[in-house]
């Protein structure tokens, strides 16, 4: 998402969209997605959320090289309805929202050269699909994606586009959740990031908080480096209810009136989660 003002491609459709173009990837690209593919294959499992992995192997995303957009939307459409399309960029706020609202799921067709494996400016098809896609094929999560563009396009009436992205950030990109006792990846910032899913369970330094949709829509972010703060939600169905259950138009007035927080802030009733177990306590405790 972007609130820059952005002029549609030449060559991309009204809604943005242009054709993946699978048979023009050459050698050496369908190989970067290979080599990321397996360095994260091979780390995740133990890591990353249960469903994540079901959906790689129910998009048999497992197959060797850059998927085609057209066979993942096939198979998306059976289990969920969703579909991947190709953008060629960074598109507009209402556009992007237009899209989930419908169960189409926009992605990059570039994927990053062999310099850019740690790190990379914008988004590329690596992070857009393996990063996304596998979550699209859970029913409970593809139905928060489409609440999610729902949700923007009303917030985009109510000017609130700000707030709302938020959620967006620290769910969708960079959301913990908890499953078997212990905290796992969801969020596809981290898990198509080598070094964040390492760093966003390991490491002592980040807060893992428990999810409130009001704090965190209070909260800003860091685009340039790994997340200070990450919130940790119980289930995907959890997720799901609170965003449908939630009147977001009081709740936007409300947060204008409130200050935004730093994105290292514990409040007193945040809940601390530690690494690698459910056990949390209160901040006040520490304080
Ligand atoms: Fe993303």
């Amino acid at each position: 998402m972007t609130t820059e003002k952005l002029e549609r491609p030449q060559g991309a459709a009204e809604d943005w969209t242009v054709p993946q173009d699978w048979a023009s990837y050459t050698v050496q690209e369908h190989a970067m997605w290979d080599t990321l593919f397996e360095r994260q294959a091979k780390m995740l499992p133990n890591r990353v959320v249960r469903e994540f992995m079901e959906g790689l192997d129910v998009l048999r995303m497992t197959k060797l090289g850059i998927p085609d957009f057209d066979e993942l939307s096939e198979r998306l459409m059976k289990l969920t309805g969703w579909q991947v399309v190709a953008v060629p960029g960074l598109v507009p706020d209402r556009m992007f929202f237009e899209h989930l609202a419908n169960r189409r799921f926009v992605a990059g067709r570039f994927i990053r050269t062999p310099e850019q494996i740690d790190y990379l400016q914008e988004p590329d098809l690596f992070h857009d699909v393996f990063g996304h896609v596998p979550l699209l094929a859970n029913p409970i999560f593809a139905d928060y994606m489409q609440a999610y563009g729902e949700g923007g396009l009303r917030a985009d009436g109510l000017g609130a586009i700000d707030n709302l992205a938020r959620l967006y950030w620290y769910t969708v990109e960079f959301g913990l959740i908890r499953q078997d006792d212990s905290l796992r990846l969801y969020g596809a910032g981290i898990v198509s990031s080598h070094g964040e899913s390492l760093f966003a369970l390991d490491d002592p330094s980040p807060n893992r908080l428990g999810f409130n949709i009001k704090r965190l829509m209070r909260t800003r972010y860091r685009i340039d480096d790994y997340q200070q703060s990450y919130f940790v939600i119980n289930s995907f169905e959890d997720l799901l209810k609170q965003t449908i259950e939630t009147d977001f138009a009081p709740l936007y007035r409300e947060l204008q009136q409130e200050s935004d927080l730093e994105v290292a802030t514990i409040l007193p009733e945040d809940r601390i989660f530690t690494k690698g177990t459910q056990a949390y306590a209160h901040a006040k405790k520490f304080a």
